[in-house]
């Protein structure tokens, strides 16, 4: 098979919106710019959270924290089996009613459906209403039905909780997402639910990061160790929806030569990215033409949420913004329960090339921002394949510097 690329400036014909100027490097590390993507994007838009599988039971909670909105959430599970979220702080004086037992994320399982506030007693049920404020009578007039915990909004697109930091927010979940989400639909996730997960905090500015998760151009070379001559530096089936965007990686079925152990545990635990399967989960309009050499589709979530599907497994990566020098990555990968050891043998060695990649992409992170933050390169020099990573910077400014909310629709026309 050979690279069916008809022109070597593709992307920037069929996206002139996106233009083919050099990036200005500036915003990755510039305070005033982080403060507005603050403001403008991170508590204003819809971002995931957490998975429905890390809420099993009723009364079941996560408290994520979120440094760069100064505040920790709190996703708990009700009597109705509703998942919502709260602010963690209590209406009393504040304190946090969960106790944080991580400098991440805090599991655990409220006894009664209740949330006690350990300073001073108050009582929140799984609904965020106060319970109970004892010696509530020495108060001045306070009335319990306002004393609740703080909502935050929440909302489940495939089993993917997401939150958003408005009070009100301008559009719903599934305008938000809209042909995006409708695009990675229809796409079992429940029935991949063996996960391998990671997270390191990264002296990286979130937009770094994203951008080395969002291009095939590093394949040959950051890849070299682990997936040799496997990948296409080419993206295919790119398309943009609102601030979302998403391309397909594609196998180069004329130089790749994976190990003997590889060939045989991707056919024994159907895991693997480098091996192809034909179409069984992938939904209809992913891989349209069903290209032979497919591996997995490669989307972005706007702002900083991937969710990358294939035959038999997908993964996702996120990047939490901390401040404008640090983020906290999340990598997951999910994929059927094996049934027995020789399938569980398989499953964990296709992991460990996964992970070992991962890490020769996160080991990029620390360098580029470092290097960037020094200002002794401006700009960032895109080419085209590079397409979705100028998107990304494109979306940030149209956010920027809109007063609106974008459509999740492809065909973004001149936005
Ligand atoms: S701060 Fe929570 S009960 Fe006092
Ligand atoms: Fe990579």
């Amino acid at each position: 098979m050979t690279d069916v690329t008809e022109s070597r400036h593709r992307w920037a014909e069929k996206f002139p919106f996106l233009g083919t100027n050099p990036i200005d490097t500036r915003q990755c590390y510039s305070a005033e710019h982080f403060e507005l993507e603050k403001e403008k994007i991170f508590k204003k838009v819809w971002w995931q959270v957490a998975r429905v599988e890390e809420l099993p039971k009723k009364g079941s909670y996560k408290v994520r924290r979120l440094d760069f909105a100064d505040t920790s959430v709190v996703l708990i599970r009700g009597k109705d089996d509703k998942i919502r979220a709260f602010h963690n702080a209590c209406s009393h004086r504040g304190n946090k009613p969960v106790k944080e037992t991580s400098d991440w994320d805090t599991y655990g399982r409220a006894r009664g459906l209740a949330i006690t506030c350990r300073f001073h007693g108050w009582v929140y049920n799984a609904k965020g209403e106060l319970m109970l404020a004892p010696e509530q009578d020495k108060f001045f007039g306070i009335d319990p039905a306002t004393c609740g915990l703080t909502p935050i909004a929440c909302d489940i697109w495939n089993g993917f909780i997401f939150i958003n930091l408005d009070p009100s927010p301008s559009q719903s979940l599934g305008d938000y997402l809209g042909d995006m989400g409708d695009h990675l639909s229809n796409y079992d996730y429940g029935s991949l639910p063996y996960v391998f997960k990671y997270r390191a905090f990264l002296n990286a500015n979130w937009k770094i990061c994203c951008d080395a998760f969002q291009e095939a151009y590093h394949a040959a070379t950051i890849h070299a160790g682990t997936f040799p001559d496997i990948f296409y530096t080419a993206v295919e089936n790119v398309n943009i929806a609102g601030p979302h965007r998403t391309s397909a990686v594609c196998l180069n079925l004329e130089t790749m030569k994976p190990t003997a152990v590889s060939t045989i545990t991707s056919e024994i635990s159907e895991n693997s990215i480098t091996q192809q399967r034909g179409k069984k989960m992938l939904p209809e309009h992913v891989n349209p033409t069903n290209r032979p050499d497919y591996a997995f589709e490669m989307p972005v979530i706007f702002p900083f949420f991937m969710v990358a599907i294939g035959e038999g497994v997908y993964f996702t990566h996120i990047f939490y913004p901390i401040d404008k020098d640090t983020c906290v990555w999340e990598g997951a990968q999910y994929i059927r329960q094996p049934a027995n050891y020789r399938e569980r043998f398989a499953a964990e060695h296709g992991q460990v090339l996964q992970r070992d990649a991962w890490l020769e992409d996160t080991e990029t992170m620390e360098d580029t921002h470092a290097a960037v933050r020094s200002g002794a390169k401006p700009i960032f020099n895109l080419q085209d394949e590079e397409v979705l990573v100028r998107h990304q910077y494109h979306a940030v400014k149209r956010y920027i510097e809109a007063k609106q909310d974008f459509s999740g629709r492809f065909s973004w026309g001149d936005m």
